[in-house]
């Protein structure tokens, strides 16, 4: 295993799986995940809805609904394999090493207490602040993130969704992590405020050398915060590399059918191509490529062997049995027809 001191990655996820259970059986969620993220870096969880982004970060800071459970894999951070850490010591990292910014929403503030309140809360019993030194604290916290320290006195129902993510965003600052893992952080928010608040993301992250997982179903919030990427599908990632890589040379069929369903600057809505089809029933997912019923190139390989994750160009991964097609595959991927002409397998 890597070196835990001097320049290590900060945090190293080896072939993780998490797995629910419910009532149809065990849904694998996330099925042998592995990448790493250093010091500082950016990364970028993006994929389809139930692709399990939201279960690999909450499986990192362990705060997983009671029928999911870490079945396999390691989480180290700092060296310590946190698959395997007593709960105890789990509490004491949460909010001090590892803090999470939940998807925008009322739920993640306490509607009865005053933002200074909450935030106090945090500062003196998780991190044994002195009061007045969680106050001048809080006041700059609020700065940080561009918001008047006068609004500490505010419930969270007086704040705006835009304020309340900032309130949000700055209490996972509040006592200087190493890691933030932030699971959809502006998708409720509407398009102007979503701006505003990545623009704070992305000063923050130029000033602190906080750690970024950004989950994310949005290609372009992390075009706008991110500096690696992996493409999760079905549990699994399919591509990962760093940003310059995925948008400017993608490989997988799943990226580039991504890339086609999102707007951006050069490509203007009516021209996107959405991926026909739905994922695979996790409780009883296909045996080769999880993206095969889907994939406009698929072939019978595909249904038999599952794609192992290759580098194709320096820290460039990606699990396709068609990576020396690639150009053949962009091109093609571009033409709605290829879209359409799925066959179901
Ligand atoms: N509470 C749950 N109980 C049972 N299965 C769940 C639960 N949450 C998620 N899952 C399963 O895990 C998959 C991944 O979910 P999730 O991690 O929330 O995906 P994402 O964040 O990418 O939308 C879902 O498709 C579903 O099959
Ligand atoms: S392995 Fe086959 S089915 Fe899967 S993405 Fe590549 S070409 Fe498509
Ligand atoms: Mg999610």
């Amino acid at each position: 295993m890597m070196a835990t001191t001097g320049r290590g990655p900060l945090l190293e996820v080896v072939d993780l799986k998490t797995y629910y259970r419910t009532r149809r059986g065990v849904a694998r969620a996330v099925d042998g995940v592995s990448f790493t993220l250093a010091q500082g870096q950016h990364l970028g969880l993006i994929g389809e809805s139930g692709s399990g982004k939201t279960t690999t970060g909450r499986a990192i800071i362990r705060v997983l609904p009671r029928n999911a459970e870490i079945v396999g894999g390691q989480i180290l951070f700092k060296g310590r394999d946190l698959a395997r850490l007593p709960e105890r010591d789990m509490r004491d990292l949460r909010w001090r090493e590892i803090a999470m910014v939940p998807q925008a929403s009322m739920g993640s503030l306490d509607p009865v207490y005053r933002l200074g309140d909450q935030m106090l809360e945090v500062l003196v019993n998780r991190g044994g602040y002195e009061r007045s030194a969680a106050r001048d604290r809080s006041k700059e916290l609020f700065g940080l993130v561009g918001l008047d320290a006068a609004r500490l006195d505010n419930y969270p129902h007086e704040f705006s969704g835009g304020m309340r993510q900032r309130a949000v965003i700055a209490m996972a600052l509040a006592l200087d992590p190493a890691l933030i893992i932030a699971d959809e952080p502006v998708t409720a928010l509407d398009v102007i405020v979503q701006a505003q608040v990545l623009e704070t993301l992305r000063k923050l992250q130029e000033r602190l050398s906080v750690s970024v997982i950004m989950i994310t179903h949005d290609i372009s919030v992390v075009a706008q915060t991110c500096d690696s990427v992996a493409v999760m599908y079905a549990g699994k990632i399919v591509e990962q590399g760093s940003v310059r890589h995925i948008f400017s040379a993608p490989y997988h069929p799943y990226t580039l059918g991504l890339e086609n369903a999102y707007p951006n600057l050069a490509k203007p809505k009516d021209t996107l191509i959405s991926i026909e089809g739905f994922p695979p029933d996790l409780v009883d997912p296909p045996e080769g490529c999880r993206f095969a019923a889907r994939c406009p190139f698929a072939m019978e390989v595909c249904l038999r062997e599952e794609p192992p994750l290759v580098e194709v160009a320096s820290g460039h991964f990606v699990a396709c049995h068609q990576t020396d097609k690639v150009d053949y595959l962009r091109i093609k991927s571009r033409e709605a027809e290829t879209w359409q002409r799925v066959a179901p397998v």
